[in-house]
């Protein structure tokens, strides 16, 4: 089957892949870290900041006016980009981490009490746990988990009974470490049939699969740019409009702010009801750059590239190493994303990927922020490969030469 993507093209795009790193060209396999960035997305930012830079919503003369209709007209490429009804729904914030603590502190706090229910999966990153924790010391909820199976999948067996009274149900759409494509509808509906709110950590997910949050049918989902060919520094709340109106706000001072009294204060509209101080202006400029691009490449080309080089990822290392090898998460290509977290024999992860380096291979070593996760799957850490629209079979089997150097070089 042909490649639906131009990789050799879409590699001279991103300015970083051109570098040699110990005498070689840079592999980048770590995309679920955080992706590259193609020059179009380097470029719009320089520009904004040799052309247009000026603070938003405040100034009346031209280069203001422009940096506004910058920061709005990349809200409205990101809302469009995931299908949102409105712009309004679309709130920039630092990161996913930050987009998850808006959800629990704010929305959370005004809405949870002692005793109240919060469903997780046990794949989730910790952005998506820890807030919840904190929310469990100060407020005294409750967390239920639902289980993963041995192959990577959410268990859903004691759904019924996980949901039954919560009052949010929180979960990842893609995983972060297993690459395991979650059942967002049959969660979703699973959470609103028991009375509890639906929050998806889309932050794998939205990088790599077309996105619509309508059909999703949730009332929240967080995201971040940096994994999706934009600027690190800006993330994404998508929530219906229903519910953020109804949430208080997270942050407090700056654009957030309709009028202040010695007595009190009053809040602005959506969204700039939860964007609290300056907002991200550049970034939001370089992330309205990175929907164009992606948008370019077409995401339903950029998933199927992606499933055939996961496919060709999950075949060749196999063949190659058999047993020594293990792949963690599903074993299916269509059921996961690009992401490949492995242990090779007893080799620990760190000693993997500090060879892998010496090759020009980057690949992350680690408990990838999701502890519990590590813990249900019986390792301390894994290596972990993430492909993405710029990477190819050459570069897969750079890592599979990169494993061979690494065997080779702890053999006794
Ligand atoms: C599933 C998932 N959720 C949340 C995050 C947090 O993203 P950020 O560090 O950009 O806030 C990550 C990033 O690693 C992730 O993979």
């Amino acid at each position: 089957m042909s490649d639906p993507l131009d990789v050799a093209a879409i590699k001279k795009d991103f300015p970083i892949l051109e570098r040699e790193v110990h005498g070689g060209r840079l592999i980048y396999l770590d995309s679920a870290n955080t992706s590259q960035k193609p020059r179009v997305v380097l470029d719009a930012m320089q520009r904004y900041y040799e052309q247009s830079n000026a603070n938003v919503h405040r100034g009346t003369y031209l280069i203001a006016e422009e940096a506004t209709a910058a920061l709005e007209g990349a809200r409205a490429k990101v809302s469009r980009f995931i299908g949102a009804a409105n712009p309004r729904e679309v709130v920039f914030t630092k990161n996913a981490t930050e987009a998850l603590n808006l959800v629990a502190k704010a929305w959370g706090r005004a809405n949870l009490r002692a005793g109240d229910a919060v469903v997780l999966t046990e794949l989730e990153h910790h952005a998506n746990i820890v807030p919840w924790h904190q929310l469990h010391d100060e407020l005294g909820i409750e967390l239920r988990w639902i289980p993963i199976t041995r192959n990577g999948h959410v268990d859903l067996t004691d759904l019924d009974r996980l949901v039954d009274g919560a009052k949010v149900v929180s979960f990842a759409a893609m995983s972060n470490v297993l690459g395991t494509l979650l059942p967002v509808e049959r969660l979703v509906t699973a959470a609103h049939d028991a009375g509890a709110i639906a929050v998806i950590d889309a932050s794998q997910f939205v990088p790599h699969v077309a996105t619509d949050v309508q059909a999703w049918g949730a009332d929240f989902a967080a995201f971040t740019g940096h994994k999706m060919c934009g600027p690190t520094g800006i993330g994404v709340l998508w929530g219906t409009a229903e519910i953020l109106d109804a949430t208080p706000p997270f942050l407090t001072g700056g654009e957030m702010i309709l009028n202040v009294t010695k007595e009190g204060f009053t809040t602005n509209e959506l969204p700039w009801k939860f964007e609290a101080g300056t907002p991200p202006i550049a970034e939001a400029v370089g992330l309205g750059a990175a929907v164009d691009y992606l948008n370019g490449l077409g995401m339903a080309a950029v998933r199927e590239h992606e499933v055939s080089l996961t496919a060709y990822a999950l075949r060749s290392l196999k063949e190659r190493f058999g047993d020594a090898l293990t792949i963690h998460g599903p074993c299916e290509p269509a059921e996961r994303g690009g992401v490949l977290s492995f242990s090779y024999g007893d080799l620990h992860p760190h000693d993997l990927t500090q060879v892998f380096d010496e090759h020009g291979v980057c690949v992350r070593a680690g408990h990838h922020c999701a502890k519990p996760l590590m813990r249900e799957l019986g390792v301390a850490a894994t290596a972990r490969a993430s492909l993405y629209v710029y990477n190819d079979e050459a570069d897969v089997d750079a890592l599979a030469d990169a494993i061979d150097a690494a065997d080779a070089f702890f053999s006794p």
